[in-house]
């Protein structure tokens, strides 16, 4: 198994480039599903979940092409409908072949995706979102299975439904569903992520007729098909969100280009908050910070609030900065998993229900770490950025989920990392 070894203590300088966003990718793959004829992708990152989702269309018949960036989905033949366990065990984000699966060919087998690290994230929303579209759905030995074949001309109905909970891809599978339904749909308090109106950006170009996309209010008019189109991936606001943390712990100086600052308002609030100076222009952003920052409260919600994927990021900041923070998790129960491995690395973090008490100490110390999600892994390297000596960080294969090529990045900075096995 890969680990990653960091020499601590190396200010983060110069430029590199974000990648396309993972979260956005993910659903318009799935999106592939929807359309007649083929859709090309560009700005598709190269990371594990891209990967585990090319495979999973590939199994249900859906031809791919993949040239670096660039993908090529063509589903004129697609034969199976289904996502095993297997398939959404390695990956929760397989259930939004759900939507559409069921909205173009009438039946869809998809696992319940179960607990996971940070919590146990149910998708009772989606299934109920379904449901009120017309969806017969059953729940059988761990699979939901899912059936429009009762319903005129086997296609959904327009529905409005609210979704009690703010589910990104929620939002997105039934946004995707929807786009084919018969009538209008119209979801409430529906996810404001960027990467849900990328989503809806795509399905548009493919033909879709969508409204209010990145508000709470989603107006879908179903067509009866799409087509395929050309679409680039939005920046991933976490990736770049990420090095932007990255740089401000080092004293570093920072530029990343493709990058959105308008996508990371509540972040760079935030770092410049802690001391950070941040500068962008249209589509770049430059951190730089001279010495010790300052701890900052941090309350996860909803976009366009502070997101929960930078939640570990900030932890591992305020472990290091001067003063005392609260940093509280509202979207998932367990999200906290990075707290004892930062501790093991000096830092001072109390935790209580779904709120850690950071007091910042002098320095923090290498030392060997287990990655537990995507953006523990996330905060753990950063810890060993600024941390005294050396830290092994065990089972990278979580980042790897989620940063394209981090070690190389890193070290185009001037960070002294090593992957090994
Ligand atoms: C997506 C992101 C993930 C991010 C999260 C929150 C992708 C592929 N992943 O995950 O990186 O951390 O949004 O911004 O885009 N919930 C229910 N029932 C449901 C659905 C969700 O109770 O049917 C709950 C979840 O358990 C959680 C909250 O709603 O507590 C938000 O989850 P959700 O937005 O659905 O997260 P994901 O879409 O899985």
């Amino acid at each position: 198994m890969d680990k990653l070894v960091i020499q601590g203590g190396k200010r983060l300088q110069g430029e590199i480039t974000v990648s396309g966003a993972k979260n956005a990718a993910l659903p318009i793959l799935c999106a592939g599903l929807l359309a007649e004829t083929p859709l090309t992708l560009t700005g598709v990152p190269e990371l594990r979940d891209v990967a585990s989702t090319l495979k999973l269309l590939d199994t249900m018949g859906v031809k791919v092409n993949r040239d670096a960036s660039t993908v090529t989905l063509e589903a004129s033949d697609v034969q199976s409908f289904e996502a095993t366990y297997e398939m959404v065990k390695t990956m929760r984000a397989s259930i939004l072949v759900l939507g559409p699966l069921l909205a173009r060919f009438g039946t869809a087998r998809v696992s319940l995706p179960g607990g996971c690290a940070i919590g146990s994230r149910p998708v009772d929303l989606h299934i109920k979102g379904l449901q009120a579209m017309g969806a017969a759905i059953h729940i059988t030995h761990g699979y939901i299975q899912a059936s429009t074949l009762h319903l005129p001309n086997r296609r959904l109905q327009g529905a409005k439904y609210y979704m009690d909970l703010v589910t990104v891809t929620g939002t997105e599978n039934l946004m995707m569903a929807a786009a084919l339904a018969q009538g209008t749909t119209v979801l409430e308090n529906a996810a404001k992520e960027p990467e849900v109106v990328d989503l809806a950006e795509c399905l548009v170009k493919m033909g879709a007729r969508i409204k209010g996309a990145g508000t709470d209010t989603i107006i879908i008019e179903g067509v009866e098909r799409l087509a395929g189109a050309t679409h680039h991936i939005v920046c991933d606001r976490i990736e770049a969100g990420t090095y932007m943390v990255a740089a401000a712990m080092t004293g570093g100086d920072v530029t990343l280009k493709n990058a959105r600052a308008d996508l990371l308002e509540a972040v760079i609030e935030k770092l410049r908050d802690a001391g950070a100076t941040v500068e962008h222009a249209a589509d770049s952003i430059t951190v730089k910070s001279s010495g010790r920052l300052k701890a900052v409260h941090i309350r996860t919600a909803p976009h366009p609030a502070f997101p929960t994927d930078m939640q570990a990021q900030f932890m591992a900041l305020n472990a290091v900065a001067d003063g005392v923070a609260t940093v509280i998790e509202t979207i998932f129960e367990n999200r906290f998993m990075h707290v004892q491995e930062l501790q093991r690395m000096g830092a001072d973090i109390e935790v209580q229900g779904n709120t850690a008490v950071v007091k910042g100490v002098a320095e923090l110390e290498g030392a060997n770490v287990m990655a537990t999600d995507l953006r523990a892994s996330a905060g753990l390297v950063l810890a060993g950025l600024v941390g005294q000596g050396e830290t092994v960080i065990d089972r990278i294969y979580h980042l790897d989920r989620g940063y394209e090529r981090l070690d190389e990045k890193l070290t185009a900075l001037g960070a002294v990392v090593k992957r090994t096995n």
